[in-house]
């Protein structure tokens, strides 16, 4: 509820400062695009409202973005809009996925525009709730993300022994909540306040443990019999954790061992932003599917069921 007010008082003031720092006003624009879920429903259903209104008083086509859609694609806009420019390659489909944002831990194998098969994800926490989580025992703050990515790289990732939860299992599922219950089994037995020595060998410690766990589950999803049979050239991470220095070095050497090509989104589109929803929007739109007639925005909306 407190959300849903806040994005009452936020919304309008939002969409004229946009327009405003673009230079653009609302005649200009071509299609609107709006997230119809997932998420907390009280503030999707004011921006969706939002863009209903927009839509429906311009006459302009109207697009139903779902959240994870944005991520999933957004690294093809880096793509389309570097082209040629910083020699970056194009991120084709099919491609390999590893989604790891605040809310979600999933390995798709992204097929085309609104086409993803589920071939692993978290069965508890994500690795973004895991970071935040490890920084708020540490009194790190929130996001944890940031911090610990930072903290980290001061550290030795050897000084703390942590779990690798799965990792001795075939499949490509992922579980945090073991690591996350290691992080407090170690800090119940030492009394704060914590060295900074301490404190970046712990995220160093804590943040090896969930690379190795991606690295490993994405060398399963590597022969998952619907991967091998689709054959992407790309390996691609998306999403929040994106951002992470380690996740994202480690990742690049695993695409070069399998003869893949490595991609992310530039850091400012890892995290939640309105540029992903636009991108997904226009994909969206270019194969036809806009909204004809009224539908509600959903608070759980899986990728595999678009
Ligand atoms: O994708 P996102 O902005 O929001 C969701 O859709 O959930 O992801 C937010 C998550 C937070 O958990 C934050 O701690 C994490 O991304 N994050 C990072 C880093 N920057 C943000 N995690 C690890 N390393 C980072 N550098
Ligand atoms: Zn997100």
């Amino acid at each position: 509820e407190l959300a849903a007010r806040a994005h009452i008082l936020a919304i309008d003031d939002v969409i004229r400062r946009t327009l405003g720092a673009a230079g653009k006003t609302i005649n200009d624009i071509d299609i609107v695009a709006a997230t119809a879920g997932p998420g907390l429903i009280g503030g999707v259903l004011v921006g969706w409202m939002a863009a209903v209104g927009i839509a429906q008083s311009t006459g302009k086509p109207l697009v139903a973005v779902n959240h994870l859609e944005g991520h999933a694609l957004v690294p093809r806009l880096h793509a389309a809009s570097a082209s040629g420019a910083d020699g970056a390659t194009s991120v084709d489909f099919p491609y390999l996925l590893l989604l790891a944002s605040g809310g979600h831990c999933q390995i798709l194998l992204v097929r085309g525009v609104g086409k993803y098969d589920m071939i692993g994800q978290t069965l508890d926490d994500s690795a973004g709730e895991a970071f935040d989580k490890v920084a708020k025992m540490l009194n790190l703050g929130y996001p944890g993300g940031p911090v610990v990515d930072r903290r980290g790289a001061m550290g030795n990732s050897q000084a703390f022994k942590f779990p690798r939860p799965l990792c001795d299992k075939p499949g490509c599922d992922f579980s945090f909540s073991g690591i996350k219950t290691a992080a407090r089994t170690f800090l119940n037995k030492i009394n704060p306040p914590y060295s900074d020595d301490f404190i970046n060998d712990f995220c160093a410690s804590f943040q090896a443990a969930v690379v190795d766990c991606m690295i490993n589950r994405l060398t399963h999803a590597m022969q998952d019999s619907r991967v091998i049979m689709a054959a992407p050239k790309t390996l691609v991470v998306a999403g929040g954790v994106a951002k992470n220095s380690a996740v994202r070095a480690s990742l690049e050497k695993l695409a070069a061992r399998h003869n893949m090509v490595f991609a992310a989104p530039p850091m400012n589109l890892c995290t939640d932003n309105g540029a992903m929803i636009a991108w997904a929007g226009l994909e969206n739109y270019q194969i036809g599917r806009v909204v004809k007639s009224p539908i509600a925005p959903r608070p759980r909306w899986s990728l595999t069921e678009m």
